[in-house]
């Protein structure tokens, strides 16, 4: 992981004309480009092959950066001053005269921002003048990349430059908070909802499958391993990888364990990273042992069920 100057200018150099390169966030990878830019965000969309009204994040490094494009209200700055830089996104109102391209909310009046973490990130978002439109690098409604390899076996030479941050220490993306009205959850993700809660002090709605799909992070298909994967299962078949929470004694070739102690956050962390070695190693499908449906466990559930839907 290099973090010196030159790279942040080569990142630099690759934005400032309108190129998209990709880019670590502590969440997953992201394909960033200029967020003003049609040029650079037309790029992100075909790149990614993503459907144009699928609407992207924009990152910003903080507040004051935002203020030119979106309207702020009481809830986000309470939340923003708990949780930002880190893995939650804010649905917010877009201010008329703001210069996001319309591209990136397919000329809807909400944008999703969101304020990064890893220091790389930060680093190159204080030296541009501009914010980044960055979805997750991979092609759509596979899995998400949480390091530069993944990113290569994603898209190969079509993005001509990686800024290698190591591993995502995170793993799985970001809590997507809509507050244009009363707050509603739209993705679980790197933050759980009870610690939201406790900062708006109330409950707050989970409409991650909601019928008028205001998130396309809500259609079902999505975080695929590109084979087969169920839920749940107590045994498994010939060919098949075998997901499981916790390492055990009685270890198998094809038994692929995503903590050593049963830890969620540990667990999250190596989801994507797991799934993509078994998809790697040509089974036919994955059974996946049955998750903890509790903290980040919702998240991983979330995107298991997901990428269920093969
Ligand atoms: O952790 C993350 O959030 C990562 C890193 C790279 O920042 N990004 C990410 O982006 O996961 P993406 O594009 O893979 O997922 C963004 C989700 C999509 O489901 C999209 O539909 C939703 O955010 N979204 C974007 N703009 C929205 C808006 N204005 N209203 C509601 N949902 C929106
Ligand atoms: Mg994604």
């Amino acid at each position: 992981m290099k973090s010196n100057q030159s790279n942040i200018k080569k990142a630099k150099k690759y934005l400032d004309k309108n190129q998209c390169i990709a880019v670590p966030t502590e969440t997953v990878y992201g394909l960033a480009g200029n967020a003003y830019s049609n040029t650079s965000v037309k790029k992100i969309f075909s790149l990614k092959k993503r459907p144009i009204n699928n609407p992207l994040i924009v990152h910003y490094y903080n507040i004051n950066n935002l203020k030119a494009d979106c309207h702020i209200n009481n809830n986000f700055v309470r939340l923003y001053n708990k949780f930002s830089p880190g893995p939650i996104t804010f649905i917010l109102k877009l201010k008329k005269y703001s210069k996001i391209s319309k591209l990136v909310t397919n000329k809807q009046k909400s944008l999703a921002v969101r304020f990064p973490k890893h220091f790389l990130f930060r680093k190159l978002l204080k030296n541009l003048n501009y914010p980044l439109a960055a979805p997750s690098a991979n092609i759509s409604s596979r899995l998400s990349s949480v390091q530069a390899s993944d990113v290569k076996e994603e898209f190969g030479s079509k993005i001509k430059y990686i800024l290698n941050g190591g591993r995502c220490k995170i793993g799985i993306e970001s809590t997507i908070v809509n507050l244009l009205n009363k707050p509603a959850i739209l993705r679980l993700g790197g933050i759980d909802v009870k610690k939201i809660e406790k900062v708006l002090k109330k409950n707050i709605s989970i409409k991650i499958r909601s019928k008028k799909k205001i998130s396309p992070g809500q259609f079902s298909l999505h975080y695929s391993p590109g084979i087969p994967l169920r839920l749940n299962a107590k045994k498994i078949k010939d060919n098949e990888a075998y997901l499981l929470i916790k390492k055990i004694k009685k270890n198998k070739p094809n038994y692929y364990f995503l903590t050593k102690k049963g830890s969620l956050k540990e667990a999250a962390k190596n989801l994507y990273s797991t799934l993509r070695k078994i998809k790697n190693s040509k089974y036919k499908s994955i059974a996946v042992e049955k998750i903890p449906n509790k903290g980040l466990g919702k998240t991983i559930n979330d995107r298991l069920k997901r990428a269920s839907k093969f």
